[in-house]
C-alpha cells in the first residue's frame, strides 16, 4: 500500500492552481461516488462532462482490462489496432474521413489550428493565417487555447500570446463580415458554450459564419470537447445546427474517464498534414482507444441518445419546480444532459455556498461563469438519482433563504 495522504497535503505538495473540495473521493460506481469516510454523493458533475457512461461501467472496465493484458503503448511508428478501430467508428458516425488522436481537448484544439493554418498555407496563400474566436469561449489552457479564449483571467502574466487571433462577440451578427475576411484561415466555435454557462449559438449566427467562411475559403473548426459524445442529445452538437464542421475537436466524454482527444476532418483537409508535420507520443494510446471504442459504440445507440433527451426533460421540470418555489434562477438553460442555472443574484443566492452545501448533503454539481450552476451528469444516470439529487439541491437552496 502507498503512503497515507490527507486533504491538507494538497497545499503542501500540489501547485496551487486548484482548490479541491474538502472530501476525498475513494471509489465510484455509475452515478454514485463514495468518499474516504464512506459518505455517498450523487454525481451531477461526471468529472466536468467526462464520465459520460458513469463510473466504472462494467463494459468499459472489461475493455480496459482486456487491452491491459495485450499491449499498453505503441509508438506511432507502428500500426495500432485499437486506434484504427476507434478512428473507423468516428468516420462511420460523423462527417469525418480522417482522424488524429491527442491526449486532451486543448491538444486537439492545437492540432486543429495547425491543420487549418497549414491548409490555407498550402492551398490558398501563405498570408491567410488569422483565426477568429469568440467572446467567453473556452478552448483549454495551452498558449494557443488561452489566446483563443481571449479573457484576461486566462491570459494575464503569460504573454506574449500567439498572434493572428481575432475575437468577435458570440452570437453578434453585426460586423461579422469585417471579422471574417480574406485573411481568415479558420473560425473556431463552440456551438454550445459550456464554461460560459450552456449558451447556445443562434442559428442565424451559425449560418452567417458558414456563409462567410464559404465566401472566404476559411475553415470552420467546431470545438466539441465538452458538447460532444452525446452530451447534447445527439452524438455531436453540430448535428443540431445545420452545419458540417471542416475540423472538429473532441475529448472529455469520448474516453468516458480515460484521457483522450481527437481531431476529425475530411481527407482533403487532412492531406495538408504531411508526414512528420504533427505528432504526439501518447496520442492514440491503445488503452485509451480501447476504452473510447467501447464508449463510442455504446453512445451511438439510439436508445441511449433518446434517453438523454428524456432525462433532460426530467431535469428541466425539476429545476423549474425549484425555481417556482424560491425564484433562485434568473434563467434555466439546457442542451441535453448539460444544464446551466443562472443564479438570481438579486435574491442573494451564492454559488460557492450552494456548491459547499451540496457537497455537505451528498451531491456533486459544477460551476460555470461564476454565476451559474452547471449540471453535466452521466448520460445514463438513473431517473431516481436525478430526482434524489434535485431534492438535495432544493433543500440546499431552501437553506440559503434569509429569514424574513
Ligand atoms: C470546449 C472545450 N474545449 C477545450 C477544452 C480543453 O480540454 P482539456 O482540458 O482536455 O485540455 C475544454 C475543457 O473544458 C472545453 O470545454
Amino acid at each position: 500500500m502507498g503512503s497515507m495522504v490527507a486533504r491538507k497535503d494538497f497545499n503542501r505538495y500540489m501547485m496551487p492552481v486548484y482548490k479541491p473540495a474538502e472530501f476525498i473521493p475513494l471509489k465510484a460506481k455509475g452515478s454514485i461516488v463514495w468518499d474516504k469516510k464512506n459518505k455517498k454523493y450523487i454525481d451531477f458533475a461526471s468529472g466536468i462532462a467526462v464520465t459520460s457512461l458513469g463510473h466504472c461501467h462494467p463494459e468499459l472496465n472489461k475493455a480496459l482490462a482486456d487491452q491491459s493484458k495485450k499491449i499498453w503503448h505503441l509508438s506511432n511508428l507502428l500500426t495500432n489496432e485499437p486506434a484504427l478501430r476507434l478512428a473507423k467508428i468516428f468516420c462511420k458516425h460523423t462527417f469525418a474521413e480522417k482522424v488524429f488522436f491527442s491526449n486532451s481537448g486543448a491538444e486537439a484544439v492545437e492540432a486543429a489550428i495547425k491543420t487549418a493554418r497549414k491548409y490555407a498555407y498550402i492551398n490558398i496563400n501563405k498570408k491567410k493565417n488569422e483565426i477568429v474566436a469568440f467572446s467567453d469561449a473556452f478552448h483549454g489552457r495551452t498558449m494557443m487555447a488561452i489566446a483563443l479564449n481571449g479573457s484576461d483571467r486566462f491570459i494575464e502574466g503569460y504573454g506574449p500570446m500567439p498572434g493572428g487571433i481575432k475575437h468577435h462577440q458570440f452570437n453578434e451578427l453585426k460586423n461579422l463580415e469585417k471579422t471574417i475576411n480574406k485573411n481568415t484561415a479558420a473560425v473556431v466555435i463552440e456551438l454550445v458554450q459550456g464554461e460560459a454557462g450552456i449558451i447556445k449559438a443562434q442559428k442565424a449566427f451559425v449560418q452567417k459564419i458558414k456563409k462567410l467562411c464559404k465566401q472566404h475559403q476559411a475553415l470552420i473548426i467546431v470545438d466539441e470537447v465538452q458538447s460532444g459524445a452525446g452530451r447534447t442529445g445527439t452524438l455531436f452538437a453540430y448535428e443540431q445546427f445545420g452545419i458540417k464542421p471542416d475540423i472538429m475537436c473532441c475529448a472529455k466524454g469520448i474516453g468516458g474517464g480515460i484521457p483522450i482527444g481527437a481531431v476529425l476532418t475530411s481527407t482533403k483537409i487532412a492531406e495538408c498534414m504531411q508526414l512528420g508535420s504533427h505528432g504526439s507520443t501518447f496520442g492514440g494510446n491503445p488503452l485509451a482507444c480501447a476504452v473510447a471504442e467501447k464508449v463510442m459504440t455504446l453512445l451511438t445507440k439510439k436508445t441511449l441518445l433518446n434517453g438523454v433527451k428524456k432525462k433532460e426533460k426530467l431535469f428541466v421540470s425539476g429545476l423549474k419546480e425549484i425555481n417556482k418555489e424560491f425564484n433562485c434562477f434568473e434563467e434555466i438553460r439546457s442542451s441535453g444532459l448539460w444544464l446551466g442555472c443562472k443564479l438570481n443574484v438579486k435574491e442573494n443566492f451564492n454559488l460557492d455556498t450552494i456548491m459547499k452545501g451540496c457537497y455537505a448533503e451528498g451531491l456533486m454539481i459544477l460551476k460555470a461563469n461564476n454565476n451559474t450552476i452547471r449540471i453535466a451528469p452521466s448520460l445514463i444516470i438513473e431517473d431516481k438519482l436525478i430526482l434524489k439529487g434535485l431534492k438535495i439541491l432544493r433543500s440546499v437552496i431552501q437553506g440559503q433563504l434569509r429569514p424574513q
